[in-house]
C-alpha cells in the first residue's frame, strides 16, 4: 500500500464549496493549474483570514478522503500558546500579527539564511497536499495542506557533516500568546514550543513546510504563518508559527519530552501497537464522524517512511 486509498472526492462534497470553486475557475483561466503564485497580498501586510492561496495539487501524495469540514479544522484545535481548550485558539488567535515576519534557518550550515516569510512563500512551488492529522489524542482530521518540502530549504542552506537534527522553534512571545504569560496554566509546557526531527525525517519529500491550507493563507489558529506537517507522526511534531528552523548535532529537547517524557517520545510516529500510557493508539476518531476507525502504522506512509527506522526498536523509541 503506497498510502490510504479510497474513492476520490468530489469538489462538492467539501464543505467550503466557494473554494474549490474558485480554484476551478483559476484552473479553468488559462492552463494555470500549475501556476505558483504566492498570496496575492502586498509585502509587509498581513494577509487577511481567508485570503486565497494557490497551489497545485499534489495527488501523488494525497489521500483521496474527503477533507474534514474547513469550521472543525479551524476551530478544533491545540495552539497551547492560545490557550489549552479546543476553542482557545480559534478565540484568541486575532492577536497573532503575522507581519513582519522571518524565519532563521541556521546552526550546522555553510548558508545562512533569514528569510522574510514572504519571501519564503514564493521562494519555491506551493504545492497542495491532502494529509490525515493524526493527533496524540487519538482523534484525526483530513486537511488540504499547503506549502513545499522542508528539504528544498534544508537544501539551500546547505547544512554540514554535523548536522544530524534539525530543531524548530515557536514564536516567544507572551503579550501575543497569552498560554506563555507567567502563571497562565500553558498544559505543563515551557516556552518557546520547540520540537525536532532527525536531519533525514526532515529531508523526506513528505516533510511539508506549510503555509496554507484549504485553498487559503494558513489560519492564525492553525499555526500561521508557517508550520511543519509530518503526517507520518503524531500532530504535536508539527510545531506551528515557527520563527527558526536550526541545524544541530544532538537531538533537540522537546517542549512535549520536557514536560512528560514518559509520554511523548522524541519519535512519536503514529503506531497503533504502541500504547500512549494513559489510552489506547489501536483506533482514531477522525472529527465529523462517530465511528472509530483502526490507526494505521506510521498513519498509512509505512511504505515510504517505515525504512528510515530500520533497525530501531519502535516500542523504546515512541
Ligand atoms: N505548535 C505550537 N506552537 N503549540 C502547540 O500547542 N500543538 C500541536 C501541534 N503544533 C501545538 C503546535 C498539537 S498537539 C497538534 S495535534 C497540532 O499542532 C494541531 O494542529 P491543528 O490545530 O492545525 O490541527
Amino acid at each position: 500500500m503506497l498510502i490510504r486509498r479510497t474513492e476520490r472526492f468530489k469538489a462538492s462534497e467539501i464543505t467550503d464549496e466557494k473554494l474549490y470553486l474558485n480554484r476551478r475557475e483559476f484552473i479553468a483561466g488559462g492552463g494555470a493549474a500549475l501556476a505558483l503564485a504566492a498570496c496575492d497580498v502586498a509585502d509587509g501586510a498581513a494577509p487577511p483570514a481567508g485570503a486565497p492561496l494557490k497551489a497545485a495539487r499534489n495527488d501523488g501524495v494525497s489521500v483521496k478522503e474527503v477533507p474534514t469540514k474547513l469550521e472543525s479544522a479551524t476551530t478544533y484545535n491545540n495552539f497551547y500558546e492560545f490557550g489549552v481548550n479546543k476553542d482557545d485558539p480559534a478565540r484568541e488567535a486575532h492577536r497573532l500579527k503575522t507581519r513582519p515576519w522571518t524565519v532563521a534557518v541556521e546552526g550546522l550550515v555553510h548558508k545562512p539564511k533569514t528569510y522574510d516569510i514572504d519571501e519564503l512563500i514564493r521562494a519555491f512551488p506551493l504545492e497542495e497536499r491532502v494529509y490525515v492529522l493524526r493527533c496524540v489524542e487519538a482523534w484525526s482530521m483530513v486537511i488540504p495542506w499547503i506549502g513545499f518540502p522542508l528539504g528544498a530549504v534544508l537544501k539551500q542552506v546547505e547544512p554540514t557533516s554535523q548536522a544530524k537534527f534539525v530543531e524548530f522553534t515557536t514564536l516567544l512571545d507572551p503579550v501575543q500568546f497569552p498560554g506563555q504569560k507567567p502563571g497562565f496554566f500553558g498544559g505543563g509546557l515551557e516556552w518557546p514550543y520547540v520540537e525536532g526531527l532527525r536531519l533525514d525525517e526532515a529531508l523526506h519529500p513528505l516533510t511539508l513546510l506549510t503555509v496554507g491550507m484549504y485553498g487559503q493563507v494558513l489560519p492564525n489558529q492553525n499555526g500561521a504563518p508557517v508550520r511543519i506537517v509530518v503526517p507520518w507522526k503524531y500532530g504535536f511534531k508539527s510545531a506551528k508559527s515557527i520563527v527558526r528552523i536550526r541545524l544541530v548535532s544532538e537531538q533537540p529537547k522537546t517542549a512535549w519530552e520536557k514536560a512528560a517524557p514518559q509520554e511523548y517520545g522524541f519519535y512519536s510516529n503514529v503506531n497503533p501497537t504502541v500504547s500512549h500510557p494513559r489510552w489506547s493508539q489501536a483506533t482514531e476518531r477522525r472529527i465529523g464522524e462517530f465511528r472509530r476507525r483502526p490507526t494505521l502504522m506510521f498513519n498509512g506512509y509505512a511504505d515510504q517512511v517505515a525504512s528510515l527506522y530500520s533497525g530501531l526498536d519502535l516500542k523504546k523509541h515512541y
